[in-house]
This record gives structure tokens, sequence and C-alpha cells, in this order.
């Protein structure tokens, strides 16, 4: 077993049966080899008309460019990447919506995408997501930079002027809907994260904060949240933005996080809270070992 394997052992056995909501999934990402061309992401059509009334900007998802910075695979990794993000993807979105004869989580629609460390791949994995996510034709996504320290979504999206959550954090007459912003993927709007100021932490763990998120999330059932995050060990306001996901996604870097802080980054996050595990940039042989891991260990629970 590898250093995580080990550590997902290890926290499925210290929680057994205090926490019987704990979600254990885990799915993988692996490591595209070079960027270049396209295919099984959404296609980059225009969004719904705005109305003439109301002109608001559509931003332009640029592929190549999120290719260049490897943050999309290569076509040649497209396939095998799309199928993992389903895989990702699918419980999240029943726990949210309360699919596959469940019911629904509190608050499930706003799902974190957290990990341990910096460099884990939350930023990588959330931007998946969302375009695994706004293929499904009943859902809308919104992908929030949530991570206002290191921008990264608004850079590589090129929204770093645009206002944005810090906007709305700080002028409670702003309306958050106001600053949202569609793209041309369908299905796909995106809210930057706002001018600079000193005080982003704590605006970021604020009251404000959780009625926003709150706002946003009961707008519309069929929408799911998905929020980029700064690293829970490094900084104190993730916790809180973990406090207030309904889920959280986990991003563990194959072969580089290590154990303790797997199991330190899961000790922040409330006993109950619904997570899954992304294992990111698995090699083959990882992800084989831990299929038959978790094969055994999923039946052990049972
Ligand atoms: N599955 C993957 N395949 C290939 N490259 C990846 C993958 N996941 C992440 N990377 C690369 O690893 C680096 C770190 O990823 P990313 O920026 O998503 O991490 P992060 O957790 O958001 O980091 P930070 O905490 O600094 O915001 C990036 O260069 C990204 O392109
Ligand atoms: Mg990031």
């Amino acid at each position: 077993m590898s250093l995580v394997e080990r550590a997902l052992k290890k926290i499925q056995e210290s929680r057994a049966g205090v926490s019987p909501k704990l979600d254990a999934d885990i799915a993988f990402a692996s490591r595209p080899a070079a960027p270049v061309g396209s295919a099984a992401m959404p296609e980059s059509v225009e969004a719904a008309p705005a109305a003439p009334t109301t002109p608001a900007r559509v931003v332009h998802i640029d592929r190549e460019a999120l290719r260049a910075a490897r943050v999309l695979p290569p076509p040649q990794e497209e396939r095998a990447l799309a199928h993992e993000y389903r895989h990702i993807k699918r419980p999240l979105i029943a726990r949210a919506l309360g699919r596959m004869g469940g019911t629904p989580i509190p608050n499930g629609h706003l799902i974190m995408v957290a990990s341990a460390l910096p460099g884990d791949g939350k930023t990588f994995t959330c931007i998946n997501l969302a375009f695994s996510m706004a293929l499904e034709k009943d859902l809308s996504v919104l992908l929030i930079d949530g991570d206002v320290a290191k921008p990264q979504i608004s850079e590589l999206l090129d929204l770093r002027s645009e206002p944005g959550l810090l906007d709305v954090l700080r002028d409670d007459s702003l309306d958050v809907e106001s600053v949202i912003l569609s793209t041309d993927v369908p299905r796909l709007s995106v809210l930057p994260a706002g001018q600079q100021t000193d005080v982003a932490t704590e605006l970021l763990a604020s009251a404000r904060m959780e009625a926003v998120l709150r706002q946003i999330t009961a707008r519309d059932p069929n929408r799911i949240v998905l929020l980029d995050s700064p690293p829970l060990l490094a900084t104190s306001e993730s916790r809180v933005l973990a406090s207030i996901a309904g889920q959280i996604v986990l991003v563990v870097r194959a072969n580089q996080t290590p154990q303790q802080a797997v199991v330190d980054a899961l000790d922040l996050i409330e006993e109950g809270k619904s997570i899954g595990l992304v294992l990111n940039q698995a090699t083959e042989n990882v992800r084989k070992g831990y299929y038959d891991y978790y094969g055994q260990s999923a039946s052990n629970q049972d």
C-alpha cells in the first residue's frame, strides 16, 4: 500500500462507527502527458444570448490556453480523464440532488474542492470537474474562485480585473448574482475572486461569506456550486469554508501528499461531513493497487 492508501485505511478505521456518513469514495485523476489539441470537453458555443436591455459579459473559455497552462489534458488523455471525472462527479451529484434513491444531503449543492497542502491539484480538479458536470443537461454549474490569495481560476480565465467574491463580501449592497459571469460553455458560470484586499482572509471567514454561499445555493435547486479553496493546513479560512460546504472533495496528490497531512486535514473537517477523496496524478500501478485494496475495504465496511 502507498502512503495515501495507508492514510485512507487509518481514516476509515478511526472514523468507523463514529461517522457513518463519512464517504470514503475515492476516484482518480491521472497525469496527462503534454498539452495539445482537443476532444471530449464541452464545445465552446455561445451561451443563451443576454436580453437586449441587460448586456452581460460572456466569458470565453479558451481551451487551448487552458491546455497550455496544463489545466486541461492533452487530446490523447481527454477520454481517459473524462472517464475518471465521470466517476468523481456522479456520487457528488447524487448526494447534492438526492438521486440514486438517496436523500439530498444538507447544503450538498455546495461542493468545496480542498486539499491538505498547496499544489495537490485543487484548481485542476475544480476546473475539470466543472467541465464534466456542465455536460449534464439538467444541471448548471457555478465555479467559484474561493482561493482569493492565489486566484488561479480568475487568472486562467483572464478575470483578475472583474468584480467578484471579495467585492460582494466587502459591500453588503452588492448582489452576488450581479457579479456571476456566464461563459461560452453551456451551463457553466463563474464567480471570480474579485479585487484584492488586505482583509481577504477575514472576509472569507465572515458571516457574510456564509450568507452569500447560502444565497447562491438557494437560488437554483439544479445549480451545483464548486468552490476552489486554499489548502486546509495552510490557512484558517479554508476550515470555515469546509464547515459551510455540504460536500468536500479532498484532493490527495499520489506519492506526494504525506499521509500525516491527509490525516491532519481530515481532522479539521467536522465529523459527519460528506467527503470524497480524489487521488490525483495517480499512475496506473497506484490505481490498480488501490482498487484491489479498496475493494476489500469496502466489503469490510458493509
Ligand atoms: N491530474 C493532473 N494531471 C496533470 N497535471 C496536474 C494534475 N493535477 C494538477 N496538475 C498540475 O499540478 C500543478 C498544481 O496543481 P493545482 O494548481 O491544481 O494545485 P492546487 O492544489 O490548486 O495548488 P494551490 O494550493 O497552490 O492553489 C499545476 O501545474 C497543475 O497543472
Ligand atoms: Mg489552486
